[in-house]
């Protein structure tokens, strides 16, 4: 069947929201790229030209202040993060075309010249007004909400946040607080007067015009109602509920300076989305646009402004408000173009099931997930067959994780080729029949090449849930149809020898269909896919009825999950360090009695911590993660220990080194020797083990106390 005229090319601009540069990514941001992605790379299937970026958001008080409680600038700390970023964003197979920071230039540039343009209208619409706030006159700064604590004005409760109280749910403003004190220092905050400059969202312009955005673009519902609530009365009845929104902060800020006004820096929120452009900027300005699409010969400004270009933002339900008002109003009213649409995605919460609670954690750290071996694309698969288009929160369930996964994407999706290709090999040497060209709608590759545009709809409507329900209806079927074919009973008669040719070849036909409608979600396995077929890659969505002739032997393509794996990942957060290989059952032992987590004195000095000089260190032949190490700990004698970190030190480097050990841990009796003791190391999320070091000076066998 000849596939239908491709329809022209679209050229998308694709963003997801930008995440604070305050710490490294949880489970719900990998969602959220996962789902942006798997449209991206839908679209690029398509033949469509997809600009796809991304920026770490990088200003605001949190991060100026969290920055000063770790000892860095505010430049070292984003300079962490987003390199921890950029790891994760690789290891789920996100694939950004280009990923930038709001502390650049190009975004201090657009921020000051979309700030100036909303300035210069006649009337302004920028507006300056004193107000006054709370100020934290130890610390020399106005105090965002959040650090100010104190006891509810109607209950008494202590120690409430400045709008709503935990104990009585009464809500008020944080100068109702008694006894107001900053979280910061514990001073007393003073109110004082300060002049803020203003966007007029009130002002009859901007309401008009949110009212005819909202109405021309097609968002979902639920966003539709929200923003019919906030908007409140119309313009043209001359009342809103909208309030001017509160664009600058004093000095000290970590943002961008407000060309008229001295010491004031935007806020945060008025540069991150100007964010979004400042990465396409980048994107244009360094010649990635071009060398993608060789067509793209444009400016940045040119692209940008052409109406034919579709703008998209993925995000989730939090940030509704500032993505289509205030966004959409500072694109409109600076003279620019603005977003086709705003996709919004509900949040991934963790199922509250009896299993999560106790014995497993609350949360999954998705560099954990990566680090335990777990293979990112279950977890895209996972995800994907959860989402649809509805602001709908995902329960994530390690169960049912497993489930869909083994039973599903391994269990009927994989089962398909590696049952069929051994066949194939065997007897035809790889080829496939040629009987296929054209198959009957009834065949396996007929059932699946038909579903071909409903799939896509599906994808291009964001309802993966629908295209994976679809994909494993057509699996299902496929194995039906080979197992009622019973080809290893052809396989026995050489008078069905043709037979058995056209089921194995119409088997893999079909997989081979499901595998391009799998791609958006399943990047790397499909490429493994298309190498056993000999197709180029990226797959493109309009071969999907050109048939196979060929496959090369059968490669392992995508494993079932290990249960005992979401156990340990699961576990609760250990924060004990690394090493000894008796560390598993230690830590049994230590969270027996986490109920009672301070300890004595007399509990510590029980642990006999003294420092140690490596005096040798070696592998241990047939043990993978274990180095030997020879240790003096000034007694007369050396001991031997086993510690595992033969993945992050080469033995040579640790000869002569001084380290503390637990010196009076019990011997162990291990595969390779006894251990007599334990070396100390620190490690966190990340892969890093880091052996600690005394000052110099320090002498074996001194104690450490
Ligand atoms: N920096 C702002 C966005 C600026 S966009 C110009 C921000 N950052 S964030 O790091 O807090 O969140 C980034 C995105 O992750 C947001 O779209 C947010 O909704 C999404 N998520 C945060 N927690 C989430 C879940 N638990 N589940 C799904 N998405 C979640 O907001
Ligand atoms: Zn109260």
């Amino acid at each position: 069947m000849p596939s239908p005229a491709a329809s022209a090319t679209r050229k998308l601009f694709v963003t997801t929201a930008l995440p604070y540069a305050n710490g490294p990514f949880h489970i719900g941001h990998i969602m959220e790229y996962i789902q942006a992605d798997i449209w991206v790379r839908f679209q690029r299937m398509q033949g469509h030209q997809v600009h796809f970026v991304c920026a770490d958001d990088t200003h605001g008080a949190p991060i100026m202040l969290k920055a000063e409680d770790l000892g860095l600038t505010p430049e070292q700390l984003i300079a962490q993060v987003g390199a921890s970023h950029i790891d994760d964003w690789r290891r789920y197979l996100i694939s950004f075309d280009t990923t930038h920071t709001t502390h650049s230039p190009e975004n201090v540039e657009l921020a000051q010249s979309i700030y100036c343009a909303l300035r210069d209208h006649s009337p302004s619409l920028i507006d300056s007004r004193t107000i006054e706030q709370f100020y934290d006159p130890v610390k020399g700064m106005f105090l965002p909400d959040r650090y100010i604590k104190g006891a509810c004005p109607k209950c008494g409760a202590r120690d409430q946040y400045g709008d709503a109280c935990d104990a009585c749910g009464s809500t008020y403003a944080p100068t109702d607080l008694l006894e107001p004190y900053s979280t910061l220092t514990g001073a007393r905050p003073e109110l004082k007067p300060s002049e803020h400059l203003f966007f007029r969202l009130s002002d009859p312009r901007v309401v008009g015009f949110l009212e005819r955005w909202t109405r021309e673009t097609p968002l979902q519902p639920e966003v539709f109602n929200k923003i019919q609530e906030w908007v409140g009365g119309s313009a043209a009845a001359g009342g809103t509920k909208l309030n001017d929104w509160d664009i600058s902060r004093d000095a000290p800020y970590f943002g961008i300076p407000i060309p008229d006004a001295p010491g004031k820096f935007f806020y945060v929120w008025l540069d991150a989305p100007i964010g979004y452009l400042a990465a396409l900027k980048k994107h244009f300005d360094s010649g990635a646009a071009r060398r993608t699409y060789a067509s793209e010969t444009r400016s940045f400004e040119a692209f940008l402004a052409d109406p034919a270009v579709e703008q998209y933002h993925f995000i989730g339900k939090d940030i509704v408000y500032f993505h289509t008002l205030f966004w959409p109003a500072m694109l409109h009213f600076s003279g620019r173009k603005t977003p086709t649409n705003v996709f919004v995605h509900g949040f991934l919460v963790m199922a509250s099931g009896e299993k999560m609670s106790k014995s497993r954690g609350t949360g999954i750290s998705p560099q954990r997930y990566t680090e335990l071996g777990m293979n990112p694309e279950w977890l895209r698969y996972y995800l994907a067959a959860k989402l649809n288009d509805r602001v709908e929160d995902l329960d994530f369930n390690p169960d049912d994780f497993v489930a869909r996964v083994n039973s599903d994407l391994v269990g009927k999706y994989v089962n398909i080729a590696s049952r069929a290709a051994p066949f194939i090999q065997k007897h035809f040497g790889g080829a496939l029949s040629a009987a296929l060209v054209e198959p009957d709608p009834a065949s396996a590759t007929g059932i699946a090449r038909g579903a071909r545009d409903a799939i896509a709809a599906a994808y291009n409507g964001r309802e993966y849930g629908r295209a994976v329900r679809e994909v494993m209806r057509i699996a299902d079927r496929i194995n039906e149809r080979f197992d009622q074919a019973k080809p290893w009973e052809l396989a026995k008669d050489p008078a069905r020898r043709i037979e058995l040719h056209e089921v194995c070849s119409d088997t893999l036909n079909a997989f081979l269909a499901l595998t391009y409608y799998l791609a958006p979600i399943l990047p790397a396995t499909a490429e493994r896919v298309a190498r056993l077929f000999g197709r180029a890659w990226p797959l493109a969505w309009r071969d999907v009825d050109t048939p196979a002739t060929r496959i090369t032997p059968y490669e392992h393509l995508l494993s079932r999950i290990d249960p005992k794996l979401i156990d340990t990942l699961l576990m609760p957060e250990n924060p004990a360090p690394q090493l000894s290989p008796a560390k598993a059952e230690e830590d049994a032992e230590s969270r027996a009695d986490a109920k009672n987590p301070t300890i004595s004195i007399d509990d510590f000095t029980k642990i006999d911590l003294r420092i140690a000089r490596i005096v040798n260190a070696e592998r241990v032949d047939g043990a993978d993660k274990l180095l030997q190490l020879t240790l003096d700990v000034g007694e007369g004698r050396l001991r031997t220990v086993f510690a595992g970190i033969k993945s992050v030190y080469d033995p040579a480097q640790l000869i002569g080194r001084l380290t503390p050990m637990v010196a009076n841990l019990a011997p162990r009796k291990m595969k390779f020797g006894v251990s007599e003791g334990m070396v100390l190391a620190a490690s966190g999320d990340g892969p890093g083990i880091y052996l600690l070091a005394p000052d110099d000076g320090a002498q074996p066998g001194m104690r450490v106390k």
